[in-house]
């Protein structure tokens, strides 16, 4: 392929049509700032709802996660539930099982294929459908990778290091130092979000770095490399509306702290889980967030699984202190994920079937980013 045969596609989202809401001049094309994503987010949304169907490819959407253990409520309200909305409305969707991210910040890979295996399940029985959604893994597809090349000569490693979410996730990592991966792996998942020229990165708050960067990465390389041809289009977030949830015990959710509910997890498990859950004293339940936070916690979780405001939940509870709230929470989270549940026991009795979605998910994502890689080394001058 020459330059000349490129598509020019250095603008996200194409702009509002006359009939579309509009997009505020001041908002175009930047997300420098949380406010501005949040405002550029009800946008994009909107012109999903009217144009998705139609143009699925300009809505093309990458998202992932790190296979490192069960996925939990937490994914499923903020991110999994969203996905397949997407889905469903016919953006087209690529989603990154990130198993070359998982050895950014521990020594071992752990139990990579059966978590890898249990994403698949979860994925499945939340609704992506693997016709239409193309669900692959970092390991599978070379050329995805090799994209990290070029991509590493286009930033400096002061950028890298003032990186926000990067320097959270090694403090978190108990005084290990800063591996080579973890320095650069928003590189790599700038390859997630280019590889497929995806124009939608759905994404929580502490992402949003990296897709600042990611938007750097490809407007520099149509710079430097492609002569100001749009190889890459400059993607946009679309922010989650759900807020940070906590554990059970009203602290962050993490594995080792046993205060999660995972979707795999039984309702009697679920049951136990919620009972063990830290409350307070106080009989009136109120959604109080800064005074009371594990309670509010609790009565987010229920609030967001019955579809109603946390407030309308704590009403409903009032007096029934600590207990009555329990119930509620339990009730709420076994009674949304009991088809989740029975879907994934089912597709987990049937393993080759999750092989054979990862393989084909796999061959598509190869196919695209083989293409990509191509236009890449053509105007790199480096196809011989
Ligand atoms: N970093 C993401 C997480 O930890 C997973 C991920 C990998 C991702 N590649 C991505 C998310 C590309 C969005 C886009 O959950």
């Amino acid at each position: 392929m020459t330059t000349s045969t490129l598509r020019a596609t250095t603008t996200a989202v194409p702009d509002a049509s006359p009939e579309d809401p509009g997009t505020p001049a001041v908002l175009d094309g930047v997300s420098t700032t949380y406010a501005v994503a949040r405002d550029r987010s009800a946008v994009l949304d909107a012109l999903i709802d009217g144009h998705a169907a139609e143009d699925p490819a300009r809505f093309r959407m990458l998202t992932g996660d790190r296979p490192t253990g069960p996925l939990h409520i937490g994914h499923y309200l903020a991110s999994l539930r969203n996905r397949v909305r997407l889905q469903d409305k016919g953006v087209e969707t690529f989603v990154v099982i990130a198993d070359y991210q998982v050895i950014t910040d521990r020594d071992s890979v752990g139990e990579m294929g059966t978590n890898v295996h249990g994403l698949v399940l979860d994925y499945l029985a939340a609704g992506i459908d693997p016709a239409r959604t193309t669900i692959f893994t970092h390991s599978a597809v070379p050329a995805l990778n090799q994209l990290m090349l070029p991509f590493l000569s286009l930033v400096t490693d002061a950028e890298l290091r003032r990186n926000p979410t990067v320097k959270d996730e090694l403090a978190l990592s108990d005084g290990r130092p800063l591996s080579g991966l973890l320095l650069t792996y928003p590189v790599h998942q700038a390859a997630d979000i280019l590889f497929c020229h995806s124009r939608i990165v759905p994404v929580g708050r502490d992402q949003l770095p990296h897709l600042e960067l990611t938007r750097d990465i490809a407007r520099r390389f149509n710079t430097r490399y492609a002569a100001g041809h749009g190889v890459f289009p400059e993607p946009e977030a679309l922010l989650s509306e759900v807020p940070l949830l906590l554990g059970t015990d009203g602290t962050k959710m993490s594995k080792s702290k046993g205060n999660v509910i995972n979707l795999r997890d039984t309702a009697d498990e679920t049951a136990a889980r919620v009972r063990a859950a830290r409350t307070d004293s106080e009989r009136r339940i109120t959604f109080d967030p800064d005074a009371r936070p594990a309670v509010a916690n609790l009565l987010t979780i229920a609030g967001l699984f019955l579809g109603e405001a946390p407030e309308a939940v704590a009403e409903q509870v009032g007096n029934g202190g600590a207990q009555a709230l329990k119930r509620v929470v339990t009730e709420a989270v076994n009674d949304s994920l009991e088809g989740h549940r029975a879907r994934r026991a089912d597709l987990a009795a049937d393993p080759a079937y999750v092989t054979s979605v990862l393989h084909e998910g796999n061959a598509r994502a190869n196919e695209v980013a083989e293409r990509t890689l191509a236009t890449v080394r053509a105007v790199m001058g480096m196809s011989y």
